[in-house]
């Protein structure tokens, strides 16, 4: 494993120290750009902060800490073996390097070149990687068996049936696509993993992006919410079967926060929602 100090310097992060957040629209080029920014500024902190909490090779689905490994959710492991999986906004590839292990064909893309240098820091290109963005997939049709995403893209993207649409195009008939987003419910409450997260304080039915920007008004980091309703519509809209939708439970034993994810509110109310889909 190549030591973290020995990646090249990362682009400063200072543009983010001056921002400031509202709520106002972003299309899908200058959401894609804000977030390939702000990605290559913030990979290394993000890495510090929860890398260990990842693992180098475990498939984590989010905050709760549910692991693919119980999970199933992408079928029984050994029935991994010899499949091609895609796993969109991978990051530093935790998820793929577990599928690897599985004896599957990961690849392991994204958008921000710096996660993709993170992956490489873990295991020198053993996974393949390929920087592009979700909404425009760089492969052929039906190349793949399996498609997944914890937490990468979909809650980015100004325009998640086209990034359903191009995963459905890169499915084999019958492939399944499971991502995993923040609970839509979440988008009611303040993002503060104290008490104060507890109370609602904007509207669930506001779609308006959450945005950050620079002085000059440029997005510098953008979310998109999509009530539970919509993201059911957008997989079906996207040419998907949707066969389950899970809710993870916050565990006993995980006690740690990770933002606005706590055990305070992880035992009160829903953090992360992963949805099942199929193409036929
Ligand atoms: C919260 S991180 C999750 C990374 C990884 N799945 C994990 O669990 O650590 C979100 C990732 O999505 C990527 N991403 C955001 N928008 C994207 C897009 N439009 N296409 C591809 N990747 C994107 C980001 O660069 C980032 O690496």
């Amino acid at each position: 494993m190549q030591a973290y100090e020995s990646l090249p310097a990362a682009p400063a992060s200072s543009v983010d120290d001056d921002s400031t957040a509202t709520r106002r629209d972003a299309g899908t080029t200058e959401s894609s750009r804000a977030n390939r920014g702000w990605w290559d500024r913030n990979a290394d902190d993000y890495q510090v902060e929860h890398g260990t909490f990842l693992g180098d090779d475990r498939f984590v689905w989010g905050p709760e800490g549910l692991d693919e490994v119980e999970a199933e959710l992408l079928g029984p492991a050994e029935e991994l073996a010899g499949r091609d999986v895609l796993e969109i906004g991978a990051g530093a590839a935790q998820c793929s390097r577990w599928l690897a292990a599985q004896g599957a064909r990961p690849v392991a893309l994204d958008l921000s070149h710096r996660q993709l240098q993170h992956a490489l820091r873990i295991d020198g290109g053993a996974v393949p990687l390929v920087e592009a963005d979700a909404g425009a997939l760089p492969f052929l049709d039906g190349s793949f068996d399996l498609a997944c995403s914890a937490y990468g893209a979909l809650p980015f993207v100004a325009d998640p049936v086209r990034v359903l649409r191009e995963v459905r195009r890169v499915l084999r008939p019958g492939g399944r696509f499971v991502f995993s987003v923040t609970h839509p419910v979440r988008w009611a409450f303040p993002d503060e993993p104290g008490p104060e997260g507890l109370s609602v304080s904007a509207s669930y039915f506001d779609r308006t992006p959450y945005v950050e920007q620079d002085e000059e008004g440029g997005a510098v980091y953008v979310e998109h919410h999509r009530t539970v309703g919509d993201r059911v519509r957008d997989v079906v809209a996207g040419g998907f079967r949707l066969v389950d939708l899970v809710e993870p439970e916050w565990p006993a034993w995980n006690t740690q926060e990770w933002g606005g994810w706590s055990p305070l509110r992880g035992n009160l109310i829903p953090g992360t929602a992963i949805f099942v889909c199929e193409r036929d």
